[in-house]
């Protein structure tokens, strides 16, 4: 790890700036959280800064909100948080200004302070300048363990980095040395299977993935814009717009490096996106107009699990279903268990994304993997070889 970690600098009872990745699922139309994983990933820097009695202001967004919204502040995220660690987390009902100045300046050595959403600041996503030496002002030291939104250029992810003496948390200094192995000289063949939503972010990095993967597989939101390309109808399926095209562009560029890309050959559609829904498997070629594709099918399940018993190396980002609703999981089931398998016998398996580690971990099938990363979209930039804004901004060793 060529950068500063906590473990580098001083910090004890100093103010110090964590900003972590609390961008955990809520079920929905509720604020339960359904995977604490990231919570969890958070806790040895926490451990190890209460062990150095520092002042722990930690920071992070949730959703993607416009301005504030009741449904995603950070309440639910702090008692999780107080139940993991055993002490208390205070709360501030924002990120900057004086309500969280004045918790700031209320807390002693060793204690937590959990700030506001610091997406409801649309300034946070613009890395605004002021909002930045706001955020700054409440700190002696910034730490980043957000690996997670460490590909953003935000003002808590990169502009706070440029104010303070600024170093990497464990989990970030973890991430990046497991994926950097992943990157560095991976054993071959190596395949990467997409699915999820945040279908345009993916797009984009899968243009770049072409040429470092073997295989590429194709499921989840995305599916539907490569078969649009093929010239299948997709029902209902959600298209975003420019989607087909840009498919189009990657099955072009596959074709012209030899990467093998793999589609699905057959899904599960519904008329509706509902946990009663009636699920039916149809043939790719035969998605009814009134239905939408949720999920692969078995035979697709059988092509993508018979293309990854052959690679050494597997980036598994993206439930291949919609798997927070019975009827649409199986794929994902399927898929994970495979996966779990090849893990622990020939092959190195990386698993990324919030939503997938959410699948893993529900299934009980974490520890069986290589490496569950707390990245969706930041595993993948890493691996596609780009600096993350958020690594790039700390210290150097
Ligand atoms: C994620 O869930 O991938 C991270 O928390 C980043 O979230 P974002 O894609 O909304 O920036």
């Amino acid at each position: 790890m060529p950068k500063r970690t906590v473990r580098d600098i001083a910090v004890q009872g100093k103010r110090v700036l964590v900003r972590v990745d609390f961008n955990v699922p809520y079920a929905p139309g509720t604020t339960r959280i359904t995977d604490d994983s990231r919570i969890r990933a958070a806790l040895p820097t926490l451990h190890f800064l209460l062990g150095q009695r520092a002042r722990v202001v930690l920071c992070s967004h949730l959703g993607r909100p416009k301005g504030v919204q009741e449904e995603l502040r950070l309440g639910p995220v702090a008692t999780r948080l107080e139940e993991l660690l055993g002490c208390r987390v205070k709360t501030a009902s924002d990120c900057v200004g004086p309500e969280a100045e004045s918790a700031v300046a209320h807390l002693s050595e060793g204690e937590v302070l959990l700030l506001e959403n610091l997406r409801f600041h649309p300034e946070e996503e613009k890395n605004d300048p002021a909002f930045t030496r706001a955020l700054a002002a409440l700190a002696d030291v910034y730490v980043n363990d957000a690996f997670g939104t460490a590909h953003r250029a935000h003002a808590s992810t990169e502009g706070v980095a440029h104010y303070l003496p600024a170093v990497a948390g464990l989990l970030l200094q973890k991430e990046i040395e497991m994926l950097g192995e992943v990157l560095e000289d991976p054993a071959r063949p190596l395949a990467a299977l997409l699915g999820g939503a945040k279908v345009g972010d993916k797009m984009a990095v899968m243009e770049s993935l072409v040429p470092r993967t073997d295989y590429l597989l194709v499921a989840g939101g995305m599916a539907a814009a490569f078969l649009k390309a093929q010239g299948k109808e997709v029902g209902k399926s959600l298209l975003e717009p420019g989607g087909p095209e840009m498919a189009g562009r990657i099955m072009k560029a596959s074709k012209e490096r030899g990467v093998k890309l793999r589609l699905p050959t057959d899904v599960v559609v519904a008329a509706e996106l509902r946990a009663d829904a009636e699920p039916s498997v149809v043939s790719v070629d035969h998605i009814p107009a009134a239905k939408m594709v949720l999920d692969i099918g078995p035979e697709t399940r059988e092509l993508f699990i018979g293309c990854l018993c052959l690679c050494r190396t597997i980036v598994w980002n993206g439930p291949v279903g919609v798997f927070e609703y019975p009827p649409f999981a199986e794929g994902t089931k399927a898929i994970a268990q495979a996966l779990a398998g090849m893990a622990q016998r020939v092959a190195t398996v990386v698993v990324g994304g919030g939503s997938t580690a959410e699948a893993v971990a529900e299934l009980g099938l974490a520890e069986q993997m290589t490496h569950v990363s707390t990245g969706g979209g930041a595993s993948l930039e890493f691996l596609e070889g780009k600096t993350l804004p958020g690594v790039a901004a700390l210290l150097d060793k």
